[in-house]
């Protein structure tokens, strides 16, 4: 079964072709217009996608070395993200789906970085986690651990409270004059920076509930009050904000996720979504898995930030499952599980 994937919730957009659980071909392409806005605009991002999806969908085709004629079925992000980005893929994936009278598959996204782990290569010996399995989905939009019980049963248990992860590493980034994306900004000068150089105000939340909202203005009051008296503290400083800035939220992510490893029992682990490419969290989940004796899993990472493959491979165990898409269909900015 050959099954194209689209990805347009945010501001990448991305095709992809999977054949039987492999995948063929990855296609990225992401916009740089937003960099000076330090966020993502809504609008220039859907405007974005409408000139990207055809070349990458060309793309895609043509280096998985395969036409048109051969899809089965086409897959695509239907939320949670900007509607006006969603409905690029979408308008696009019923189009298709029309004009080749294919099956169409809705997913949803945080489904998808979640099913990122079982994206298979052609080739790779790849030991592929076991159900059940813990996940802590961290992105730009969502933190949340989550259990799945097999490729479609999702059951949240515990879910941020107001930021996202992604969202503590871009704004503070921010704050720094870094541009947007801040995350991988501050991943890289955190490698060079004293990660207990500064402390940072860290939640205190009952259950697997995460909050970042606190760390944020912890963050934003101490900067502030240091360039009262330095106006080049961040300049002179930047890398050992950054690395105590990580450590920190790393501290956060790994405190509940230990908590939850405890509490299910459950020994296969894992996390996706745009921060599981961050290197402190990658490390802290490697450490834990010496002492503790779990199974860790960490995404290529490729599949880590948004990539048509995770929803191609999810539209892959969809089919399986027979579950497909009216051409009606809408896209919906608040999808949940
Ligand atoms: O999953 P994703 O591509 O988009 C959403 O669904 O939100 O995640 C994007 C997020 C951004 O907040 C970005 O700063 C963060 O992932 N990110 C990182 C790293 N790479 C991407 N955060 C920390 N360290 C990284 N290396
Ligand atoms: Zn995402």
């Amino acid at each position: 079964m050959i099954i194209l994937g689209i990805e347009s919730s945010c501001d990448d957009t991305s095709a992809s072709i999977v054949k039987d659980g492999y995948v063929l071909s990855n296609i990225m392409a992401s916009q740089e217009v937003h960099e000076k806005f330090g966020g993502v605009v809504p609008e220039l991002a859907s405007r974005a996608h409408q000139q990207n999806i055809v070349p990458v969908v060309d793309q895609a085709i043509e280096s998985a070395g395969v036409q048109l004629e051969d899809l089965d079925a086409v897959a695509f992000t239907r939320g949670p993200g900007l509607l006006g980005s969603l409905l690029v893929g979408t308008s696009f994936s019923k189009g298709l789906a029309l004009a080749r009278n294919i099956p169409l598959i809705e997913v949803n996204h945080l489904h998808a970085h979640i099913l990122s782990h079982f994206i298979k290569n052609e080739g790779a010996e790849e030991k592929l986690p076991e159900f059940p399995f813990l996940c802590l989905l961290v992105s730009g939009g969502h933190t949340q651990i989550v259990i799945m019980e097999d490729y479609h049963n999702i059951k949240v248990i515990g879910k941020t409270i107001d930021d996202a992860a992604g969202e503590a590493f871009d704004k503070c980034a921010k704050l720094m004059g870094l541009s947007y994306p801040g995350g991988p900004l501050i991943d890289k000068l955190a490698k060079l920076g004293n990660p207990d150089a500064y402390r940072f105000s860290k939640p205190k939340l009952s259950g697997f509930d995460y909050s970042f909202s606190g760390l944020k203005t912890s963050f934003l009051y101490f900067v502030r009050d240091q360039l009262k008296i330095d106006p080049e503290f961040i300049e002179k400083n930047k890398p050992d904000l950054a690395a105590s800035l990580q450590k920190t939220i790393i501290d956060i992510l790994m405190n509940k996720l230990k908590k939850a490893i405890v509490s299910t029992g459950i020994k296969e682990i894992g996390i996706a979504g745009g921060v599981a490419a961050n290197s402190g969290l990658r490390n802290a989940l490697i450490s834990e898995a010496e002492l503790s004796g779990i199974k860790v899993y960490l995404p290529a990472f490729s599949y880590t930030t948004d990539n048509a493959a995770m929803v191609a491979i999810t539209g892959y165990y969809k089919a399986q499952n027979n579950d497909f898409a009216p051409l009606n269909i809408t896209p919906d900015a608040r999808l949940n599980f």
